[in-house]
């Protein structure tokens, strides 16, 4: 029977970073994969995080049983604390049902299955993502059977935030469906609607009753302040809604292969939302256990306990900063850079756009171009991840940029 089976394609991300472990040449340069470098194009571990590992190698109780199903209790209630501020209401009504997930990639996907299951059954339940967005969402999305549309996003012509073409879809779409909103730092663009923009945002979606699923996949990457980028998040909590919020913790300590997220779901202000809240608590807890059944322990130890301790905290802000303000210099040098050497167009969206990437523009052709001539790796779309510029390869890059956009 498995003759039928068709062959798939390669998924996009995985397939660059292969290409590019492949190549030979002594001048690659990756700017694929959203992972922090350092200025040597290393990967980081975290000081913090190093420093947690060792406190947790020497604890002489640690063991490899099972986490509960909802996962490490303490990982959990930080997480709330973190993404939601430490006086949230929505925590101190018990509005909030959390679980430990597989990473971000677990959460929206707990969250999907959720909907799909429980949701507005037999009405519109369009999902609507920004264009573009991170191309899971719509995989994930697509597993649990849900449909999904886009918004507009982003505008070609300002390389910024398209937020007329935004709201005007919003208002037009179906009462009750679904609007994946990255909290902070978007993938791929790098452009986040400011404050006044988020508040009206809210303002269409409480008039259209539609329903928010929060991705926060790099708090603390945004600003490099932990609060102002989880503004958007709070504002919406603050403004009664009943939202998801899946919570990676891959970039913000370098944890990506240790698959720690969290996943919640906040009930609005009401007299039974604590009930609603257990209730919905206790249907995740069915879903989690037949998909994974509990969550991987090692990644969310690390995280638990640079969360509950404010020593280690603190150093993990530093961290953050350490991270963040580095992206924040190469933003700036390769933006000089080519205006200095005159690179037709305008290149001001660099250092405009915040967080780990950037969409630079440069289309698709000059994207292959690059690699073939200069062994330069970024996504298709023109989307390059500023932790794989550095001091040694920042010249390299801007040159070959020069070259592509002349050809
Ligand atoms: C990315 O967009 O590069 C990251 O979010 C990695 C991933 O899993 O796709």
């Amino acid at each position: 029977q498995a003759d039928v089976v068709p062959q798939a394609p390669e998924d996009p991300l995985f397939g660059l970073m292969a290409a590019y472990r492949k190549d030979t040449s002594p001048n690659k340069v990756d700017l694929g994969i959203g992972a922090y470098r350092d200025n040597n194009a290393k990967p980081w571990i975290l000081p913090v995080v190093q420093k947690a590992d060792d406190i947790i190698g020497k604890d002489p109780n640690l063991n490899h049983e099972y986490l509960p199903i909802a996962g490490l209790p303490e990982f959990t209630t930080a997480s709330q604390k973190l993404i939601l501020g430490a006086d949230s209401p929505a925590i101190k009504e018990k509005r909030v049902a959390s679980l430990q997930t597989v990473s971000g990639t677990g959460a929206v996907h707990l969250g999907a299955l959720f909907l799909q299951r429980f949701y507005r059954p037999n009405t519109d339940r369009t999902v609507y993502f920004s264009a573009p967005t991170w191309p899971n969402h719509n995989q994930i999305f697509s597993n649990v059977h849900l449909p999904y549309a886009t918004y507009p996003y982003f505008s070609t012509k300002t390389r910024g935030l398209d937020f007329e073409g935004m709201i005007n879809t919003l208002k037009n779409a179906a009462e009750g469906s679904i609007i994946l909103l990255h909290g902070c730092a978007h993938n791929p663009t790098g452009v986040d609607p400011t404050q006044d923009q988020w508040k009206e945002i809210a303002k269409v979606m409480q008039e259209k009753k539609l329903f928010p699923f929060f991705d926060c996949a790099y708090q603390g990457f945004a600003s490099g302040d932990l609060n102002k980028d989880a503004w958007a998040v709070r504002y919406f909590v603050e403004q009664g809604f009943e939202m998801l919020i899946a919570q990676s913790y891959a970039k913000n300590f370098g944890l990506y292969g240790e698959r720690a997220g969290c996943f919640h779901f906040v009930t609005s202000p009401a007299p039974d939302a604590a009930n609603t809240s257990t209730r919905v608590g206790s249907q995740l807890l069915i879903l989690q256990r037949s998909e994974i059944s509990n969550p991987p322990a090692y990644g969310a130890r690390i995280a638990s306990l640079i969360l509950n301790d404010p020593a280690l905290f603190a150093e993990w802000e530093e961290n953050l900063r350490t991270m963040s303000g580095r992206i924040i210099t190469m933003r700036n040098a390769l933006r000089s850079k080519l205006e200095e050497l005159g690179t037709p167009g305008t290149w001001n969206h660099i250092t405009d756009q915040i967080g780990m990437f950037s969409f630079t523009g440069l289309t698709e052709k000059q994207v292959m171009k690059l690699r073939e001539d200069s062994h330069v790796y970024m996504t298709k779309n023109g989307r390059i991840s500023m932790a794989g510029l550095n001091t040694h390869n920042i010249d390299y890059f801007a040159k070959a940029v020069d070259k592509a956009v002349r050809e």
